[in-house]
């Protein structure tokens, strides 16, 4: 494995009061209905499991796998469906939980497929945003953070599949 230089960025404690803030606005906005949670794999999978801990409302869960990097660290621009969702998503009330929109491609992507299936309403959640980078629009309900347009690792992000397992996000430091 490539061993990068990491600047700590958003700490821990940084990430898990954001996370209690969305959850607090999510709950009041859902407060005794339903609804169905998709996590966006494999970068959300912690974002989305402390998220939805902070959801005091009745979910079920549901996984939903795509890739656009194909390993690099630029989007290519072409999604790709590694796991669609098991259950169908019609009438119910969605949860998008994704780790970052970059060029918005991915995002715009999945609000596309999951429109499709005619959800009775579709909430759409990003931990991280790119501002700078983004190519085509995207509506996105609630945003953690919005960040340069540099290369994060860590809480569930990743360089060539490593530092997911970081607790807090890191900017890698002199890439190329
Ligand atoms: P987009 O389609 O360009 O918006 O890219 C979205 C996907 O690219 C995200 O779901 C991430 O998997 C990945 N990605 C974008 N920026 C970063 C980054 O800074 N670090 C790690 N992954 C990233």
């Amino acid at each position: 494995m490539n061993h990068l230089d990491i600047k700590p960025y958003i700490t821990q404690e940084q990430l898990q009061k954001k996370v209690s803030e969305i959850g607090a606005t999510l709950t009041k906005k859902f407060k005794g209905q339903e609804v169905i949670a998709i996590c966006v794999l494999k970068g959300s999978f912690m974002f989305y499991s402390d998220l939805i801990r902070s959801i005091g409302v009745d979910i079920t869960c549901e996984f939903f796998g795509v890739s656009s990097y194909h390993g690099t660290t630029t989007s290519s621009g072409e999604v790709k469906v590694t796991l669609d969702l098991a259950q169908p998503v019609e009438g119910k009330h969605v949860i998008l939980v994704e780790d970052i929109v970059d060029t918005g491609l991915t995002m715009n992507y999945l609000i596309q497929s999951i429109q499709s299936r005619k959800p009775a309403s579709l909430t759409t959640v990003a931990l991280l945003e790119k501002p700078e980078a983004l190519k085509v629009p995207c509506k996105l309900d609630h945003v953690g953070f919005q960040i340069s347009n540099e290369f994060v690792v860590g809480y569930g992000l990743d360089y060539q599949g490593f530092y997911r397992n970081l607790p807090f996000i890191g900017q890698v430091q002199n890439f190329q």
